[in-house]
């Protein structure tokens, strides 16, 4: 039986993109249940119908706190029985109420080598700039267990890339980012494997 599989993103979902595209394979271990996005003009969301996957939107300014989002996210999420939640470029910090239902079913990809630059604040382009200011010589990708604590989870899998000089935070970016898809469904592979 393929695991079932709900994603959770922010933005363009390149990412998931390339979760989809694995997942088409007949002998992928997983399947795509629902694509879930915060904004409702996120091009995951259009990458999700364009693959004939369900796409669940729900407005953050509709609920008066973070914790109510998340149930309501989590009574959203339920009925497609999730074995596995991927984060995918989703841009807000869980809650309680998120963890309760889905502990130890989370998994997230990060742009560098956790633990190095990672933690609150430690997104987006604030990560290869860090990196690059820190003069480090390599840098890379991590697809990890999502815990309470940011980007603090055992680690599932890492790609690793050089630092060159002349960086820009958007050329290293892309350099890892092109990592990042690669090494987000073969860990999704491993994980529903398991
Ligand atoms: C990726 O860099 C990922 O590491 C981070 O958010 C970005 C999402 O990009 N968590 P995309 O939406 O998958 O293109």
């Amino acid at each position: 039986m393929k695991k079932r599989v709900a994603f959770l993103a922010s933005g363009g979902g390149s990412n998931l993109q390339a979760l989809l595209d694995a997942m088409r394979a007949e002998d992928y271990p997983a399947q795509p249940v629902l694509v879930f996005s915060d904004k409702a003009e996120a091009r995951a969301l259009q990458r999700a119908r364009a693959a004939g996957v369900r796409a669940e939107h729900l407005d953050p300014r509709a609920y008066t706190t973070r914790e109510a989002f998340d149930a309501a996210l989590v009574a959203l999420l339920q009925p497609s029985q999730p074995d596995l939640i991927c984060l995918a470029g989703y841009m807000r910090i869980l809650t309680p109420a998120f963890f309760n239902a889905f502990m130890g079913r989370i998994i997230n990809i990060h742009p560098a080598l956790l633990p190095a630059f990672g933690g609150p604040g430690m997104y987006g382009h604030h990560v290869h700039e860090a990196v690059l200011k820190a003069g480090a010589k390599e840098s890379g990708a991590t697809v990890h267990w999502v815990v309470p604590e940011v980007d603090a989870g055992p680690v599932i899998l890492q790609a690793r890339v050089p630092v060159l000089s002349g960086d820009t935070p958007a050329s290293l970016a892309a350099r890892v980012l092109e990592q990042e898809h690669q090494i987000y469904p073969e860990a999704v592979k491993r994980v529903c494997s398991a």
